[in-house]
């Protein structure tokens, strides 16, 4: 089993970045969480983490991928990529989307996903958790 996590811009600055907002772990944390998360859930996954800040190269990461599940945060993208969820329905893949905030109780135009059409489901509002949520959502659905 192979979950490919991908993060957009501004993802790799968690820790420091509003911390009022998200929180003060790290996304390296954070993804270390989630392999210690999966051991205790016994399920042996292999995970490849991607963070990038260009659309492009999220686009091109999704379209090579050998995973079997995706979960991604396309972070700001979500509200503005037709791309990124367009690459999500070009490759036979089952993605969830995660966001550490709920960005439904935040400005207007944080109330649009693109993405979210792509994905089997949407994980908003729970933090870091938010990643473990999506992993069992996504593995629940993987072996249906
Ligand atoms: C985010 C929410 C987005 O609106 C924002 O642009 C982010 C992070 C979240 O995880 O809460 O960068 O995706």
């Amino acid at each position: 089993m192979k979950i490919l996590v991908i993060n957009g811009p501004n993802i790799n600055m968690l820790g420091t970045r509003e911390p009022e907002i998200y929180g003060t772990t790290t996304m390296d944390d954070i993804n270390k969480e989630l392999i210690e998360y999966s051991k205790t859930i016994n399920y042996s996954i292999e995970f490849e983490f991607f963070q990038s800040n260009h659309e492009g190269e999220i686009i091109d990461k999704i379209q090579s991928t050998d995973a079997n599940g995706l979960i991604i945060n396309p972070a700001a993208y979500t509200h503005t990529s037709v791309a990124i969820s367009d690459a999500i329905k070009s490759v036979n893949i089952k993605a969830v989307e995660v966001h550490l905030s709920n960005p439904h109780s935040r400005e207007d135009y944080r109330k649009i996903s693109y993405t979210a059409s792509a994905c089997i489901g949407v994980v908003a509002g729970f933090g870091k958790e938010s990643y473990k949520l999506a992993l069992n959502g996504l593995l629940n659905k993987i072996n249906e």
